[in-house]
């Protein structure tokens, strides 16, 4: 097991976008598994690669559905091919602004298309918290953090929030 330092707010990394993976290697598996014992030792749903300080298209989420069986994937290179113009309002918070929470705003349902860890195509057809945590790790792979889909005020009101913890 191997757990890998999670950068948070502040670090370049989580602002560049992220560069596709040319051919998935041992190397590729092996962070995902590190990904996957750092998540689960912080508590989180979903990790993406830029949030342990490597700028490539790798994501994983481990979410529990209706049922309340997991819904484990990972994904490299992943990207949203249909998206619902539904939208739902529902609480988020990430492992690299910890702390923080706020509602955010996205489409209910996504399809998503990437590779396996074992360089198998994979489609998703997603809806919920499911689609929801897969949309928050995209985004984290083009630079983009939940409080960038927030209002200017209630981002406002977070960043004043985060000054004010980091200053402890
Ligand atoms: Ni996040």
């Amino acid at each position: 097991m191997a757990l890998l330092e999670i950068k948070v707010l502040g670090a370049k990394v989580l602002r560049e976008p992220a560069a596709p993976v040319a051919a998935v290697t041992e190397e590729t598996r092996r962070l995902i598994r590190d990904m996957f014992d750092t998540m689960y030792e912080a508590e989180g749903i979903g990790l993406a690669a830029p949030q342990v300080g490597v700028s490539e298209r790798v994501m994983i989420v481990d979410v529990p559905d209706e049922e309340g069986d997991h819904r484990v994937h990972a994904l490299i290179n992943p990207v949203v091919v249909e998206s619902d113009k539904e939208t739902d309002k529902e609480i988020e918070g990430c492992l690299s602004i910890p702390g923080l929470e706020e509602m955010v705003t996205r489409p209910v349902r996504v399809v998503v298309e990437g590779l396996s860890p074992s360089a198998e195509p994979v489609r998703i057809e997603a809806g919920r918290l499911l689609a929801r945590a897969l949309q928050h790790e995209i985004d984290h792979l083009d630079g983009i953090l939940f409080i960038d889909r927030l209002s200017p005020l209630k981002r406002g009101i977070l960043m004043r929030k985060w000054r004010k913890k980091r200053k402890g």
